[in-house]
């Protein structure tokens, strides 16, 4: 694309650590910062990915992690669609094998990451040997003399969230993050089911265009014309914009978390690349 048709996107934010370290629980948290979300009346399903639009209307995308398999979820379904990690480490438990792997993993693909040092709350709690640990493990906060941001947080009593989000905004901002919304889509799947009412179903994060009910696609080995959109919220939508995660219905068959989606012309076209993909 170039570079004219360009424009601001939200920054896709994956929340990462060790398993019960209070990820879901701090997500949980910062959606209830979702200017939005009362109006849709209530939270409709879980599916991992989400996006809060905030007081000044701007809006970040969260993706959950389940602790135990950090590595290979971040992989397989955020690898390219994350902008940023936020670390959660549990203020009593400390630094864990998963903490550290995700550190590592993080490391590796080279994203930016932000420490949210959770449980807060707990007597047991003690920040400053995280930060000594996370030293130990080559992150350096910036209380150690470092530039990586830290804030304390309590999930469950909802304490340091502003901070965390504004750390966030920040690390943002300073990533100029872009795309251009008027082109065909592309996505990738954050993860897949088969629906008993509704068939398979593809929670797609679209990363470039705009993805549009009666959009002809392929999603791996499968095609489809997308027959309805559904938001975290559970609303129907018209269409979804880069950095949104959205529930694509429509689909030949179950995707994997990873495929890639691809808006094409027709369906002919559809079902050719589709088939090609499937080895027929
Ligand atoms: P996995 O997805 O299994 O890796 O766990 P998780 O990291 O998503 O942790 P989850 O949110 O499920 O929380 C694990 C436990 O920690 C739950 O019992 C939460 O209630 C508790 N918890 C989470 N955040 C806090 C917090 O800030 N303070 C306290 N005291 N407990 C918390
Ligand atoms: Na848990
Ligand atoms: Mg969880």
């Amino acid at each position: 694309d170039a570079d004219a048709d360009l424009r601001p996107r939200p920054p896709v934010v994956t929340i990462m650590g060790h398993v019960d370290h209070g990820k879901t629980s701090l997500l949980d948290a910062l959606r209830g910062t979702d200017v939005v979300r009362g109006e849709a009346g209530g939270i409709t399903q879980h599916i991992g990915a989400y996006q809060v639009t905030l007081k000044d209307k701007s809006k970040i995308t969260f993706l959950d992690t389940p602790g135990h398999e950090a590595f290979t979820a971040m992989r397989a379904r955020g690898a390219d669609v994350t902008d940023i990690v936020v670390l959660v480490v549990a203020a009593d438990d400390g630094l864990m094998p998963q903490t550290i792997e995700a550190i590592n993993h993080t490391k590796a693909a080279g994203k930016p990451m932000i420490v949210a040092i959770n449980k807060i709350d707990k007597h047991d709690a003690n920040a400053q040997r995280v930060r000594e640990r996370l030293l130990e493990h080559d992150v350096q906060v910036e209380a150690m003399g470092g530039e990586t941001q830290d804030v304390e947080v309590s999930a469950l009593k909802k304490t340091g969230l502003d901070e965390l989000i504004e750390k966030i905004q920040l690390q943002a901002e300073l990533m100029e993050l872009k795309a251009n919304p008027d082109r065909d889509a592309e996505g990738s799947v954050i993860e897949a089911k088969l629906d008993k009412g509704r068939g398979p179903v593809a929670t797609v994060l679209v990363t470039r265009g705009t993805l549009k009910v009666g959009d002809v696609f392929v999603v791996g080995a499968e095609s489809g014309k997308v027959r309805a959109l559904v938001d975290d919220k559970g609303r129907q939508l018209k269409k979804a914009d880069p950095s949104m995660p959205v529930e694509v219905l429509g689909i030949s068959g179950t995707p994997s978390a990873g495929d890639q989606l691809q808006v094409v012309e027709n369906e002919s076209r559809a079902r050719e690349v589709a088939e090609y993909r499937q080895g027929v």
